[in-house]
């Protein structure tokens, strides 16, 4: 029998771990899938996974730029779609129906819990960023229950529409939610989340260090060279540190448990993850 087919559209989409991971998953569940990377034409996301359907795949992740058209071209999605405007995940239904669905927020709420061994609930907490990578994950965050949540963005416009979208959920969750900016988001958070692309266009650490206190948790969204410069100034303001390599792979875990209804063991391919790029 052939294998189930998936894939991970992209552009660009080289550098994409998702096939090594979803390959250890398989291999450590025996799960019986072909997982490969797809480069998609900046026009041409709609036809290629109608194409991928055709050809009888049954699922593909999505990253960047196609993950608000993900959220578009969907039959059905979940509510963390609907909030974030954005999917990863797609599911192939019989009869051609799309689901999809968005694991990013609920990789990272599994990494701060399980990898950092922090609990949200109760905790304040900073989001700096307010781009699709912010809008991804804020409503997983908010489910967690933590009593405060500040959104704070260069264009503070941009942190104040998120926060508008996420309002009824935060009062559900008798969270705080606020939108402030990078100058003065507040100080002395429990977790300090870095969603902006600072880093990667040299800009450094985009808020001053008093948002830390000593033992916050300081997590940037990005893992490698693009995530050291904050991760180093955390460290250095007695903070732990941790990078989003987690979050990838517990973004992965929860797309093949969508697929397959099958959990992997994410915490041994987060180490096995590690351990290969070292
Ligand atoms: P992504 O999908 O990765 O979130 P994006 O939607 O382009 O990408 O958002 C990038 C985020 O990084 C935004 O919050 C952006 O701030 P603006 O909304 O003000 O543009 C933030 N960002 C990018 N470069 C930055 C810098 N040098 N300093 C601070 N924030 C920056």
């Amino acid at each position: 029998m052939t294998p189930d087919s998936y894939c991970v559209m992209g552009n660009p989409v080289e550098h994409s771990r998702s096939p090594w991971i979803h390959a250890r998953f398989a291999a450590l569940t025996g799960q019986s899938l072909a997982y490969t990377r797809q480069l998609v034409p900046l026009d041409g996301f709609t036809a290629a996974v109608r194409a991928f359907a055709q050809a009888g795949g049954r699922g593909c992740n999505v990253t960047v730029p196609f993950k608000l058209d993900a959220a578009r071209i969907a039959t059905t999605c979940s509510e963390r779609v609907r909030l974030a405007g954005a999917a990863n995940t797609l599911v192939f239904q019989d009869g051609g129906a799309i689901h999809a669905d968005n694991t990013d927020g609920l990789g990272l709420v599994a990494d701060i819990r399980q990898g950092a061994g922090v609990a949200l609930a109760g905790r304040s907490v900073l989001l700096v960023g307010a781009g699709g990578a912010s809008a991804g994950v804020l409503g997983p965050l908010l489910r967690e229950g933590p009593r405060r949540v500040v959104v704070a963005n260069r264009t503070v416009e941009k942190a104040q529409a998120l926060v508008q979208a996420h309002a009824a959920l935060a009062l559900l969750q008798k969270t705080e939610l606020l939108a402030q900016t990078l100058q003065a988001p507040g100080a002395d958070f429990d977790v300090v989340i870095n969603a902006t692309a600072s880093s990667l266009a040299g800009g450094g650490v985009p808020v001053p260090a008093s948002v830390l206190r000593a033992g916050s948790l300081a997590y940037d969204m990005m893992y490698g060279p693009a995530a050291q410069g904050f991760l180093d100034w955390a460290v250095r303001h007695g903070a732990q540190a941790r990078d989003g390599l987690g979050m990838l792979v517990e973004q992965a875990a929860e797309a093949f448990a969508l697929w397959r209804g099958v959990r992997p063991p994410s915490a041994q391919v987060l180490a096995e993850l590690r351990a290969a790029m070292a």
